[in-house]
């Protein structure tokens, strides 16, 4: 099963005797769907090479920060970015303690202190090592910061003691994060989200549309699908891949995506408006292909579409949590919170997409989410990542 279907990992190689199990544990998290890049520290090195990493990662091994090689092709901020997780594994007593600092002098502390993405860790050490109060003190401050520590198991070791230490097989690992990321938050709840453009006929073969990709609304879809959610996606035309589970409607005009939303929002307990809706459609379409010989000038007159977040919001049957999306090229959490308001939504997320690097078409987003007494900031990360920060946050308000 592909439980991490197209997620990224960054897997955090250490300098343990058990760094020779992180070549299965890149081939399981591969074998469950994932994309995987490796970062090896130095002490990794001396235990596994960087070729074997490589040759099953599919991609060329991290192992320095100040390379400017490595750098030039994807610079640290950039691979911290692109992870939607970062597994430490194994993870030493020493890398442990290193992240406890926030030390970023070598690359994957470095990354751990960059990443937006959750971070595991599975330490591997001596017994002794890892009952050390100096050990138990730092885990239980990476757990505090919210960072989970699978593992360790208990036997035989590699140094000849017995206990706590070995490094949870590769298989238990996998299954262990699959199903952190799947958090459940949304079992037995219906979400209902809109994603990306209209198009509004002129004529049979011209349209009036945006440049929406859908990419965020789908990332939201995954997102939900993720926390157990019933979720329904009503689509315009685009070219993602639905994940595996969604109900799927796909639409064209703003009219049909406005009555395909009344319709299933009436079960929903979230609705979220993450498509580029089409405003204004053209008062007539001709049914022939509109000529051009002769025409000097041409008018389209245009009339508006319903605003279909705003219905959905002020319907009888309104679902619990109501979330637009403002996409916005200045004063954007002025305009955002103005739409909050005059669409009476529980959430909006406000981005600026005069910023090339984010908003449409882009991989990546960054913005805030605004509620009516909250403001909450979410960096630049890729949208699956910045999708599962808003369900979370949208699953802990209905509780
Ligand atoms: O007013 P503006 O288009 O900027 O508002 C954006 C939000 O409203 C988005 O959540 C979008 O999906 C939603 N919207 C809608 N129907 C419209 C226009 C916008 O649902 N006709």
């Amino acid at each position: 099963m592909a439980r991490l279907f197209n997620r990224n990992f960054i897997v955090g190689v250490t300098g343990s005797i058990a760094a020779y199990k992180a070549a299965e544990l890149v081939r399981s998290l591969i074998r469950d769907g994932a994309n995987v890049r490796v970062i090896m520290t130095e002490g990794a090195r001396e235990f596994i090479t960087p070729l074997t990493l490589q040759a099953l990662s599919g991609h060329e091994v991290h192992t320095d920060l100040l390379d400017t090689e490595a750098e030039a092709a994807m610079g640290h901020i950039e691979l911290a970015r692109w992870a939607d997780a970062l597994l430490i594994a194994p993870a030493t007593a020493d890398s442990i303690a290193r992240l406890v600092q926030g030390r970023a002098d070598d690359l994957l502390g470095a990354c751990a202190l960059a990443t937006p993405a959750p971070i595991f860790v599975s330490p591997a050490m001596n017994q002794e090592m890892w009952a050390k109060q100096a050990t138990q003190d730092n885990v239980q401050t990476l757990i505090a910061r919210g960072i989970a520590i699978l593992g360790p198991s208990s036997g035989s070791q590699a140094c000849g003691d017995v206990g706590a230490g070995r490094l949870l097989e590769p298989d238990d690992i996998v299954s262990a994060i699959a199903e952190q990321l799947s958090t459940g938050a949304l079992a037995g709840r219906h979400v209902v989200i809109t994603a990306g453009p209209t198009r509004e006929p002129i004529c049979p073969v011209r349209y009036i549309s945006n440049r929406s990709s859908g990419k965020m609304g789908y990332a939201l879809a995954e997102a939900c699908i993720n926390s157990g959610a019933k979720t329904t996606l009503i689509s315009g035309p685009v070219s993602c891949e639905p994940p595996a589970g969604t109900t799927v409607i796909e639409v064209e005009t703003t009219q049909q995506m406005f009555a395909a939303s009344m319709a299933a929002s009436a079960t929903a307990d979230i609705f979220i408006g993450a498509a580029a809706v089409v405003d204004f459609k053209p008062a007539t379409v001709s049914d022939r292909k509109i000529k051009r010989s002769g025409v000097k000038t041409m008018n389209l007159s245009l009339v508006p579409n319903p605003d279909i977040v705003a219905s959905v919001a002020g319907s009888e049957s309104r679902p619990r949590l109501v979330v637009g999306f403002a996409a916005e090229t200045h004063d954007v959490q002025a305009y955002a919170r103005k739409k909050l308001a005059s669409k009476s939504l529980d959430f909006i997320f406000a981005n600026d997409v005069s910023d090339q690097s984010i908003g449409f078409n882009s991989e990546k987003n960054a913005g805030v989410l605004i509620g009516r007494n909250s403001e909450i900031t979410m960096p630049m990360s890729s949208k699956r990542v910045l999708a599962e920060s808003i369900i979370r946050e949208l699953s802990n308000v209905l509780g």
